[in-house]
This record gives C-alpha cells, sequence and structure tokens, in this order.
C-alpha cells in the first residue's frame, strides 16, 4: 500500500507519522496521481499545529509532482500517463499516491523536473498572484519600491526575482546576514536583517522619506505594526501568513491615521477558485521559471519519512527556498 503522513491529533511535529494508505479509484472531476515528489509549505504547520483547522485524521500535503494514472468522469484537461503538478486543497501530497480534485492540477512542462514541480507551485503560484494580481490603488509600476518580508524563504526568493523581472524595486527582509545576501543574489533591490535593523527606518531610509507602495507581510504578529509604518498614502498592506503567530484584531482608525492605508488579508485559494484562473496563473508561473527569469531553488530534501524533521527545520528558521519530500519507491 502507498505510504502517507498522517496526523491523528493537533499538535508538535511528532505527531507526524508515516502510514499506509488505500487509495482507490477516482470518483467524478477527480484523479489518481503517483507523486514523484511533494513541496513543503508553512501552511502545513498551521494545518498540524491546528491554527487553521481541519477534520481528523488529515494527511498533510497541499503541493506535488507526479504522473496521472487514472482520471474521472468529466475530467478533460488531463488522462493517464501525463506528468502534473499542484497546489490543491484537500492537503494529503505527503504521499506516495492520492486520489485528488482534478480542478488545481495542471500538466508540467516537459522542460520542469518533478522536484522543480513540487517545489514551486504552491509558493510560485502565490507570488503570482501577489505580484501580478493584488494592486494599489494607485498601482505599481516599474521602478516602484515594495517590501518584502521573510525575502529568503520559499515564497520570498521566487518574489525577489519576479518582482526584478517586473522591474519593482524590492526591499526584502530576512533574520541573518546570510539569509539578506540569498535574496539580494535573487533580485532584492535591497535587503534588511530585520533581527538586527529596525526595518521601517531603513525603508523610511531606501525611499528617501517616502515609504513604499505595498507591503508584503506573511510573519505576521512581529511585523505587522511596524510594516504599516513603512507604508506611503494610500499604501497598500497584504497580509498572506502567520509565521510568527496570527496579528491581532485591528483598530481601522488607524489606518486612517498613518494615511488612509489599505489593508487586505489574501490566500491563494481565492485566487485558484476555478481551473481557468489556476491554467492562467500556472501558465505565466511555467514562462517565467521556463525562460529563466525565475529560477527555483531548492535548498532542502528529506525523504517522506523524515517529513517531521522537515516541519522542525522550517519553523525553526533554518530553511531557505524551497524544500522537498522525496519519495520512497
Ligand atoms: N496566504 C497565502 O496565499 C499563502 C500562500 C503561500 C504561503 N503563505 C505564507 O507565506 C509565508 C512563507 O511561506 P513559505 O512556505 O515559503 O515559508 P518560508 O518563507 O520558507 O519560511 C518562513 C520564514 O518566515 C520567517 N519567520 C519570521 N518569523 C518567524 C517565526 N517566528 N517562526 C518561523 N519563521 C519565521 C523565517 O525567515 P527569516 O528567518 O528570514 O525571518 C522563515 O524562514 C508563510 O507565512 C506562509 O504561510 C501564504
Amino acid at each position: 500500500m502507498p505510504k502517507a503522513i498522517r496526523i491523528d491529533a493537533y499538535g508538535g511535529p511528532e505527531n507526524m507519522q508515516l502510514v499506509d494508505v488505500a487509495v482507490g479509484d477516482p470518483g467524478p472531476g477527480e484523479i489518481r496521481i503517483r507523486h514523484q515528489a511533494a513541496g513543503l509549505n508553512f501552511i502545513d504547520v498551521y494545518q498540524r499545529t491546528g491554527l487553521y483547522p481541519l477534520p481528523l485524521p488529515l494527511n498533510l500535503g497541499m503541493e506535488g509532482a507526479g504522473i496521472v494514472e487514472a482520471v474521472g468522469e468529466g475530467v478533460t484537461h488531463l488522462k493517464p500517463g501525463d506528468r502534473a503538478a499542484y497546489a490543491s486543497n484537500p492537503p494529503g501530497s505527503y504521499s506516495e499516491a492520492r486520489v485528488m480534485p482534478a480542478k488545481n492540477v495542471v500538466r508540467l512542462p516537459d522542460g520542469i523536473d518533478f522536484e522543480t514541480g513540487a517545489a514551486m507551485m504552491l509558493k510560485g503560484l502565490t507570488a503570482q498572484y501577489l505580484l501580478r494580481r493584488v494592486k494599489p490603488v494607485e498601482g505599481l509600476e516599474p521602478g516602484d519600491h515594495v517590501l518584502f518580508h521573510a525575502a529568503a524563504g520559499g515564497v520570498g526568493l521566487i518574489a525577489c526575482q519576479w518582482a526584478k523581472a517586473l522591474g519593482l524595486q524590492l526591499i526584502g527582509t530576512a533574520g541573518s546576514a546570510a539569509k539578506c545576501e540569498l535574496a539580494k543574489a535573487h533580485g532584492a533591490a535591497h535587503v534588511i536583517d530585520y533581527s538586527k535593523e529596525d526595518f521601517a527606518a531603513r525603508v523610511k531610509e531606501i525611499t528617501g522619506g517616502k515609504g513604499v507602495k505595498v507591503v508584503y507581510d506573511s510573519v505576521g504578529k512581529d511585523t505587522f505594526d511596524k510594516g504599516l509604518e513603512c507604508l506611503r498614502p494610500f499604501g497598500l498592506m497584504v497580509c498572506f501568513g502567520n509565521a510568527s503567530g496570527p496579528v491581532p484584531p485591528v483598530n481601522p482608525g488607524m489606518l486612517a491615521a498613518k494615511g488612509s492605508l489599505y489593508l487586505t488579508r489574501q490566500t491563494l485559494f481565492t485566487h485558484i477558485a476555478t481551473r481557468e484562473a489556476t491554467q492562467q496563473m500556472a501558465d505565466e508561473l511555467f514562462a517565467v521559471v521556463g525562460d529563466g527569469r525565475v529560477k527555483i531553488r531548492i535548498d532542502q530534501r528529506y525523504p517522506l519519512a523524515e517529513a517531521a524533521q522537515a516541519h522542525r527545520d522550517l519553523e525553526a528558521r533554518k530553511t531557505t527556498g524551497c524544500t522537498v519530500f522525496t519519495m520512497p519507491g
């Protein structure tokens, strides 16, 4: 039987067990996929701890790549034998094989290997919507400054490169000098070590006192308040994660006091709600990866059985770029 990583209760990485799972035939709108690799994402931690509660027992993982083995009724965009990759609900990609909805699964271009496919879908589609679909009211033009937290992480290094390709001046924050160097080498115009420097003061300095048009904040609790200080009038705070913990409730009056700011909390899953949108976003991602504007950097690989260690390392801020799980077979 195929193996999968499952939790029976919310909690620490020690709850993650490698178990045998029965994988049947796909129903209408579903496929069966045999994974060649799966991707690690911070959302897997939120689901494991119960910050984002889902029914238990829960097979973890939202990102993977592999070969389509069977397609259910009504699935026309995939066929058995296709190379495919996805970011998708429900979780279950930390597995050798699974049955899943076909909607968010796309064909993987021949030039992109399975590990890259497994690493890039959730993180790359996130960078796509953040930079291409979520816009400040005054628009985003080449030369504009934006602030991107955790710039040396999985989403971060993709965003650094994509922002550069769009002509944006991305100011990246990261938690060490080495991580800052990595972000800079991947296209960040400026970097700030927010473990040592006051990032709001540095952003003011870099932008000549004006501030940035957009702050992309996936760190949450530790960076939110100071991030608002970095915005220019009518600027946009895009919250999209809680690596340091969720942002406490916000008083809207403060947005007025700081310059009629805009605040949004985004999730990829609204953007990929339809197959058409998923395909269009994936096509853009495949284009920038295909022509080398964005390189998918895989800095960590773990056998599937060691998924718990991967979670420990991610939560301890030991990882950079993307992390993938290799399959036992
Ligand atoms: N809403 C969405 O659509 C969406 C989609 C994808 C990802 N996300 C979010 O985007 C973020 C990045 O995801 P990822 O999978 O690529 O992870 P990642 O950036 O590779 O890892 C998270 C990084 O956050 C930073 N961080 C700051 N404070 C932290 C803390 N207290 N504990 C742990 N890490 C901390 C660390 O970098 P430094 O050491 O450099 O600070 C760490 O490496 C996550 O918050 C994730 O939930 C959201």
